[in-house]
């Protein structure tokens, strides 16, 4: 019944409409480009690094040659109408290229700016292919393909090294234009970098399409000049799909190589009147009257059925919480006043933080005799217990699916080294969990506060990270099922009066076999997590993995030995690095003892923390496949095994990874497609 009415509102074209505004990715212009963005965009044999869209592997990958990739902006755009003649969508786009090639290297092949039927990039299309076609798809009208191409490699039917063309279908141009005399070098010498601005104008009326090109210093705009270096007629409509995608595609050589970077983007494209909606018209005159009863019935059903959902997610909660009070093991449930007033009525001045969905507060419980409700914590007789308590901030009905996850994952969580769940209160939609309280407070605030003289000992930075790790390896292998924790960082790592690492906040973790480990499941648009901390597959398929726990573990570990926040970029040497960068850019140069936390004033062990740094970066490897796993984590982090191997250079981030991603045993898992992929 349900997918009845589902498909007629379909037919309405209503949910069409309503899917689309929920999920619309960010748009243009992009005026730089970073790792929010890869929600924005399809990559094939590509990435985003150093601001720039990389079309080709970036510099940090040793694997320069024979390669191709593509970048399309995630939806495909409607460019000329099936039902109206002669309609064709006007565009504009302006974008800045920069094709840079060192001293060794003589620059090869292209970019290329292009409209295709989807988003791959075609195997074999590297060399002269450009990433638009291969041997044996070049010049196939199936292609549906056009371009304007940005070629820095002489083929035979390629006026020179230094050249535009139009290409439709195959990288031998329509249309050729030689740069060379232009005083435009796509390619210079590495001391003559130049950035290049470049608009395509296109006119859906005149059919007219006009590439023109200035060079661009700094990231300041120029103006576009009066003259197009190539105009040429085409109807878009004999040779693009009606839907197309936009993007850019490049490829590299043997041995000629080059990096094939976008810094920005921007692009208009005229939207087409919608078509008539006949049958709509058609539904309204022929169904008329039994049309309208039936809307009615069917209105009457939907109420029918949020009723039914609203008294069975009802009957669920007090199903819930009966068998949460049943449950052998479960932690004790407070009253609600008895939290209000142990934190004085969730005062500002008692909130220790911010948590997964929640403010957390400390409180103070008096308790004349406490475990009269049969735990065993507070159980000493008129005691005063530090407690903190946090409070569920979404709205009712997601609140309550927060409480219920974090409360069905934690409480049966016993490790030394994960906070401990003291109880939970559920009364008039108030929901609260209690946990025990940390004097030390978090790592972060260990770290960064200004107003605390001590700077963190080595000794307890080693033992913080020892007790994450074990933490950690508790969650992905010992507990019976495998638990991601989604959320690791600086400020969700609590301390006790011995340094001891306690990790906290599971407001984002997941038990990872009932398949709720996707981010989009959460309804936050988005990958939420903090900057730094989130493993880059994660802006792709929106899932969380042990392997993406191991990420932000890394980020941590580098943190805590630097005392340096992942989310803060670092200027070295007239350089902005991220985190993982900077003290791999060390660790090539040989100098990774730099990286080390200047307020420790040389008081730590080298060889230990020459080691951290180096797990740090091989936990931060952009390939998830490749991180180490907890109990190789755990060994480097005892001394019983030697550090990992870290290779000078930081490999790319390709997407889809080029190496098999998923390991064997988590492949089920990733069969649900998540919402932010479509
Ligand atoms: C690159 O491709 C060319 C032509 O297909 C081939 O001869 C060469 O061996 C390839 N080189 C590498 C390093 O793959
Ligand atoms: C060219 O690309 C198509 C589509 O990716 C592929 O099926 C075909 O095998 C490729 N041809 C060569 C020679 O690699
Ligand atoms: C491309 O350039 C070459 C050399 O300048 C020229 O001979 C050829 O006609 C051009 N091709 C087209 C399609 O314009
Ligand atoms: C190219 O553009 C980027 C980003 O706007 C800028 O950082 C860089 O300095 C520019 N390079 C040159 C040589 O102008
Ligand atoms: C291209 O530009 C030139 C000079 O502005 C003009 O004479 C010519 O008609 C244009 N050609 C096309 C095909 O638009």
């Amino acid at each position: 019944m349900i997918i009845c009415i589902f498909v007629i509102l379909q037919f309405l074209a209503i949910p069409a409409a309503w899917a689309q505004a929920a999920n619309e990715p960010k748009d243009f212009p992009f005026t730089q480009f970073d790792v929010s963005d890869y929600s924005s965009f399809h990559f094939r044999g590509s990435s985003i690094a150093h601001g720039a869209l990389q079309v080709t592997p970036d510099s940090e990958n040793l694997e320069l040659t024979n390669k191709s990739g593509r970048i399309t902006y995630k939806r495909p755009y409607r460019l000329w109408s099936s039902d109206i003649d002669d309609v064709v969508a006007s565009f504009n786009t302006h974008f800045v290229i920069n094709i840079f090639r060192n001293n060794e290297w003589e620059a090869g092949e292209g970019l290329a700016f292009v409209i295709a039927p989807d988003y791959e990039v075609p195997e074999n299309s590297y060399g002269q292919w450009l990433g638009l076609t291969n041997d044996t798809t070049d010049g196939d009208t199936e292609n549906k393909m056009v371009a304007i191409e940005f070629d820095t490699k002489k083929q035979d039917f390629d006026p020179d090294n230094d050249h535009i063309g139009l290409n439709i279908n195959t990288i031998k141009s329509k249309k050729n234009v030689s740069l060379n005399g232009l005083g435009i070098d796509l390619a210079p010498h590495p001391d003559k970098v130049t950035n290049y601005s470049v608009w395509i104008q296109y006119d859906g009326k005149t059919k007219a399409m006009e590439v023109f090109m200035a060079a661009t210093s700094g990231s300041t705009n120029v103006e576009k000049p009066v003259e197009p270096i190539l105009n040429d007629t085409i109807n878009l409509k004999d040779y693009v799909k009606e839907e197309s995608y936009f993007g850019f595609s490049a490829s590299t050589g043997n041995p000629d190589i080059q990096l094939n970077c976008v810094w920005q983007w921007n692009l208009e494209v005229e939207v087409l009147p919608v078509k008539k909606d006949r049958t709509w018209l058609k539904i309204v005159i022929g169904v008329g009257v039994p049309g309208i009863v039936l809307l009615g019935l069917i209105c009457v059903m939907l109420g029918l059925i949020y009723k039914k959902k609203r008294k069975r997610a009802i009957d669920e909660e007090s199903l819930v919480l009966g068998t949460l009070k049943s449950l052998p093991g479960i932690p004790r449930e407070f009253r609600y006043k008895d939290l209000k007033k142990a934190t004085n009525n969730f005062h500002e001045s008692m909130k220790l933080g911010q948590g997964g969905f929640g403010v957390v507060y400390r409180g103070v419980l008096h308790e004349k005799d406490g475990g009269q409700h049969g735990a065993s914590t507070a159980s000493t007789t008129a005691s005063t217990t530090e407690i903190a308590v946090k409070r569920f901030s979404r709205d009712n009905v997601k609140g309550q699916d927060d409480f219920f996850a974090e409360l069905t994952i934690i409480h049966r969580l016993r490790h030394k080294h994960l906070v401990r769940l003291l109880g939970w209160s559920h009364e008039k939609g108030k929901l609260l969990l209690v946990y025990e309280f940390m004097p030390n407070g978090s790592l972060e605030k260990h770290l960064y506060d200004s107003s605390n003289p001590n700077t963190l000992h080595w000794s307890h930075r080693c033992k913080i990270l020892t007790g994450v790790a074990s933490a950690l390896h508790y969650l992905h292998n010992e507990y019976d099922q495998k638990v991601v924790h989604r959320d690791l960082k600086a400020s969700n790592i609590l301390l006790d009066s011995h340094y001891n690492a306690r990790l906290g906040d599971f407001g984002l973790a997941r038990v990872l076999d009932n398949e709720r480990n996707s981010y989009a499941e959460l309804e936050l648009g988005g990958v939420p997590g903090t900057m730094g901390y989130v493993a880059p597959e994660c802006f792709h398929t929106g899932k969380a993995t042990p392997e993406s726990d191991v990420y932000g573990f890394g980020a941590v570990v580098l943190e805590v030995i630097s005392g340096r926040s992942p989310g803060v970029r670092i200027h070295h040497e007239q350089q902005h690095y991220s985190l993982v960068d900077w003290v791999w850019m060390l660790h090539r140069e040989g100098r990774i003892q730099e990286a080390v936390d200047k307020r420790l004033q040389n008081d730590y062990n080298f060889d230990e923390a020459n080691r951290l740094l180096l797990l740090g970066l091989a936990c931060s490897h952009p390939i998830d496949s490749e991180r180490p796993q907890t109990p190789a984590i755990y060994q480097i982090l005892s001394g019983t095994l030697p550090a990992p191997h870290v290779r000078p250079f930081k490999p790319v981030f390709t997407w889809p990874s080029m190496v098999s991603t998923f390991s064997t045993s988590d492949t089920t898992l990733f069969n649900i497609t998540s919402s932010t992929s479509s």
